[in-house]
């Protein structure tokens, strides 16, 4: 969506506040010995006390309320029996509505003690997020997103993983602009214009690695088993520095 009133900004800050929190209470809840399913749980009595739904069911019939992904599980991780381990990547991706405003963002909670190699590649991803979101500027191409993102990562020495991208997001899960590549590709040449509300979801992997097909029709795996470390916020496009809605 673009923002296109007050209303429009104020509903957004609300839910993206909401995303923010909900988050942080899963973040510090984590331990080792719990299993993603009740961790999924903290997540889904936070955003009912807020009066939010989570997307992700309502949208597209996800089995569980946040998506939770451990180590080479890249993304949309189904909560359940898996019990979480010291040194493992928990990612843990919240998206959530509220008086029919959506805001999606994502964090990696590192279990300690963790790998050095792991402890780099959290702060890789969560810099490279940073670096994103300051090149989502109004008349910049979209494509200035993944040239920021890719630079820092290869600087880093770690690989973006090329299938899985950010996306417009406001009044539902995914909008148009559909895809945010995190790398460089001429052909996502069109220009950011104020108000457009995006996502951005840089997923790195600490060796190249490829997306394999989902055994249980959610969960995207790398191909090579390497860990993977995610960040994500929606952002309001501006003249200046993007407004990012899900930082609390
Ligand atoms: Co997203």
């Amino acid at each position: 969506m673009s923002i296109e009133s007050e209303q429009d900004l104020q509903s957004l800050l609300r839910i993206g506040k909401i995303v923010g929190l909900t988050l942080q209470e899963m973040q510090k809840s984590v331990r080792p010995g719990m299993t993603t399913g009740e961790l999924d749980q903290i997540g889904a009595a936070f955003l009912k006390s807020h009066g939010a739904r989570s997307a992700p069911p309502m949208v597209y019939g996800f089995p569980g309320t946040a998506c939770i992904s451990v180590n080479d599980e890249a993304a949309h991780g189904i909560p359940g029996d898996r019990v979480i381990g010291a040194g493992d990547l928990v990612k843990i991706d919240v998206t959530a509505e509220l008086d029919g405003y959506y805001a999606d963002a994502a964090v990696t909670v590192a279990v300690p003690p963790v790998s050095p190699l792991r402890s780099r590649l959290v702060a890789c991803a969560k810099a490279a997020l940073e670096k994103g979101i300051l090149a989502a500027q109004a008349g910049k191409p979209i494509n200035a997103i993944g040239r920021t993102v890719e630079l820092e990562v290869q600087h880093r020495k770690f690989s973006v993983i090329r299938e899985l991208c950010g996306h417009g997001v406001g009044r539902t899960i995914h909008e148009e602009p559909r895809v945010i590549p995190s790398y460089y590709s001429p052909q996502f040449s069109q220009r950011l214009t104020e108000g457009l509300v995006l996502a951005i979801e840089p997923h790195i992997s600490a060796k190249a690695a490829h997306i394999q097909d989902s055994v249980d029709g959610w969960t995207l795996k790398t191909n090579n088993g390497t860990p993977v470390a995610n960040y994500e916020h929606t952002v309001v496009v501006t003249k200046g520095k993007p407004l990012v809605i899900t930082a609390i």
